[in-house]
């Protein structure tokens, strides 16, 4: 049985923004090995570890089905590259011509974490991270954060535990938004002070989504939503 959910997010985003998220119980019913293609059957196969191995097909099932639907293309036939970085284009020559071009040049993101996976989708610069939230050294803190931030983390979520993963979260989706993955470091970005703490749109928003916002290298803002559900932490941020 799919568990796979479009997740609601605020409705004062920006309406391009979609994201899919399912688990792993989704790879039950043997649909995916229809839906990947050749080249992500080889990878599948290359990972020793089977969860791994699990997660990346989730990945890549959750990724097709979410551009599928909103492409209005077969998952399988969506034409996804993988740039020299590492982050995930879609093809939009592969897609021009077809009932959803208009969406053509959209930008992908794609996390995985625990037994869930996330996709997102939208006209802009944008990144996807979802992490479980589990027990983590308190130095994974002090890696991720300038001491110029730590100020503002009782801003973003009442516990340690929370601020931790809040923080991690946003800044993979930024990393991951802006394409230079681990190139820089976490602590090279940093959480602004504005619009840290919940607006009363936001606090009544599905799934209490807060906002924040993050300064990159080179001085661009990036806005951010996060939330935490079952374990989880879930953030998406847009440039
Ligand atoms: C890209 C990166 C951020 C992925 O992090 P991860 O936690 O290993 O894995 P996630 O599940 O969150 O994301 C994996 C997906 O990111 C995508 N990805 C890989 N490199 C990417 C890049 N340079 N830019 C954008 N997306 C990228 C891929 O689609 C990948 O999924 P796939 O391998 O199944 O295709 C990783 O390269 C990295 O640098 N991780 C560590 C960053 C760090 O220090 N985080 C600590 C807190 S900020």
């Amino acid at each position: 049985m799919s568990t796979q959910f479009d997740v609601a997010l605020p409705r004062d985003i920006p309406a391009d923004i979609q994201v899919l998220s399912g688990s792993l119980s989704d790879l039950d019913d043997g649909s995916w090995v229809d839906v990947l293609t050749h080249e992500e059957h080889d990878r599948r196969a290359s990972f020793r570890n089977e969860a791994r191995r699990r997660l990346f097909t989730l990945g890549r099932l959750v990724l097709r089905q979410h551009l599928g639907e909103r492409l209005d293309l077969d998952p399988a036939q969506v034409p996804i590259s993988i740039h020299e970085s590492g982050r995930l284009v879609l093809d939009a020559g592969g897609v021009r011509g077809r009932p959803g071009a208009q969406s053509s040049h959209l930008q992908i993101s794609l996390a995985h974490s625990g037994e869930r996976a996330i996709a997102a989708s939208g006209n802009r610069p944008l990144g996807v991270d979802i992490e479980i939230m589990k027990p983590r050294t308190e130095r994974l803190l002090d890696y991720i954060t300038h001491a110029d931030e730590r100020p503002l983390l009782g801003l973003l979520a009442p516990t340690a535990h929370e601020q931790l993963h809040a923080v991690w979260t946003i800044k993979e989706a930024v990393l991951k938004g802006s394409g230079t993955g681990l190139r820089t470091g976490p602590r090279h970005l940093r959480i602004t002070a504005r619009n840290p703490v919940p607006t009363a749109a936001m606090a009544t928003s599905p799934k209490n989504w807060r906002l924040a916002a993050v300064q990159d290298t080179g001085g661009q803002t990036w806005n951010g939503i996060y939330h935490f559900s079952d374990d989880y932490a879930v953030a998406v941020a847009w440039g």
